[in-house]
């Protein structure tokens, strides 16, 4: 498929319960970025709910398309605009359907390139919207809610699988012991927050998989939460969200640490929603810095799902692959498929 070259992307992600979008030009300069979280619709179940988040996008994508488009000097004419990227998986199904819908919707009136985004390609992508000169090879940990991934990226596209959780991702960890702690919804932030005032040492959690190749599990950190706290009740919520925050990043900064030293990377980048951990930020940094290489933390905004990384990886989809058929659907589990790495079988 030949590419296509274009300047100004409209990006569109409704995957999870964030309802986004955003302009990028030339692949790299945010012009507009507008994020509607749904956080306060489902923080009172305790998770998102897949039928509430797709009627919310249904009601939040038009005003927050209106946002961007203005904010980029646009309209619903869609001026400027010279494509239509939208995350069309992995994610819920009813939430991916909506950006979907309105993205071909929008190429088609506008009559320009249509282009589906890998959502986890877009987490990749995120940091090169700050720091477009970053060197490779790279080796980038993408921890989010549904992923907990290391990949090697030797050009922007071209990735190889490393390493992968086993169970649960570790966002996921991280808001299922907030939740046992009673801490609310989403738990990253919460944890991370009361953890700083607690004792990283005060309980020893397991550090599982440590030393052993690149795969990660975390649920049996989330039963040794639990194990623990129910024979000490009296224990200090900020001493267990701080050992249990301690474990997690212990294991995340050693796996990312020794693949970077074995594909001889030039810097380790941090993505998805978890990479917004104060502490796996300051760890990263300090590791890289003593092993001498580079260390790339993004913003929390672009952490975090927005619509501007699935502009950029759309732009470059564009440029190298062409646009998507408008046959495209939603696919709730698309994986993450090396397309480009030609050293892999
Ligand atoms: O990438 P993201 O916004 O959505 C997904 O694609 O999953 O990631 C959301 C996840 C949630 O599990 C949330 O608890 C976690 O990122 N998170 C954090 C922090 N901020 C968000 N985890 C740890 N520490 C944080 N500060
Ligand atoms: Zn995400």
């Amino acid at each position: 498929m030949p590419g296509v070259d274009v300047q100004r992307v409209l990006g569109i992600e409704t995957s999870c319960d964030e309802t986004a979008a955003a302009v990028v030009d030339g692949g790299t300069t945010i012009v507009s970025s507008v994020v509607s979280s749904q956080v306060d619709l489902h923080a009172r179940y305790g998770g998102v709910v897949p039928e509430l988040a797709g009627r919310a996008h249904v009601e939040l994508l038009t005003p927050v398309l209106a946002d961007a488009l203005a904010a980029a000097g646009s309209d619903a004419s869609g001026r400027g605009i010279d494509a239509v990227a939208v995350t069309y998986g992995p994610g819920l199904m009813g939430s991916l359907l909506v950006g979907v819908a309105e993205a071909k919707a929008l190429s088609m009136a506008w009559g320009v390139p249509f282009v589906g985004v890998n959502h986890l390609e877009a987490h990749l992508f995120a940091s090169l919207l700050e720091q477009p000169d970053l060197g490779w090879p790279l080796v980038v940990l993408l921890v989010s809610g549904g992923h907990t991934l290391l990949v090697e990226v030797t050009a922007p596209g071209t990735y190889r699988l490393l390493g992968g959780t086993i169970d649960d991702a570790a966002g996921e960890a991280f808001d299922k012991v907030a939740r046992f702690l009673g801490l609310g919804y989403p738990g990253g932030p919460a944890i991370d927050r009361v953890a700083e005032d607690g004792d990283p040492a005060a309980f020893a959690f397991p550090r599982s998989l440590l030393g052993k190749g690149y795969d990660f599990s975390f649920s049996g950190l989330k039963t040794a939460v639990v194990n623990e706290v129910r024979k000490h009740p009296e224990a200090r919520t900020e001493d267990v969200a701080a050992s249990f925050r301690r474990a997690v990043v212990d294991v995340l900064v050693s796996k990312a640490r020794a693949a970077a030293a074995d594909v001889g990377a030039r810097a380790i980048c941090l993505a998805g929603g978890v990479a917004a951990n104060s502490l796996l930020r300051s760890e990263i940094v300090a590791a890289c810095e003593a092993d001498g290489i580079g260390a790339f933390v993004p913003s929390r905004a672009l952490c975090t799902d927005n619509a501007a990384m699935v502009a950029a990886a759309g732009w470059w989809r564009l440029a190298n692959s062409g646009a998507s058929p408008l046959t495209l659907g939603a696919d709730p589990n698309l994986e993450l498929v090396p397309t480009h790495s030609p050293d892999l079988s």
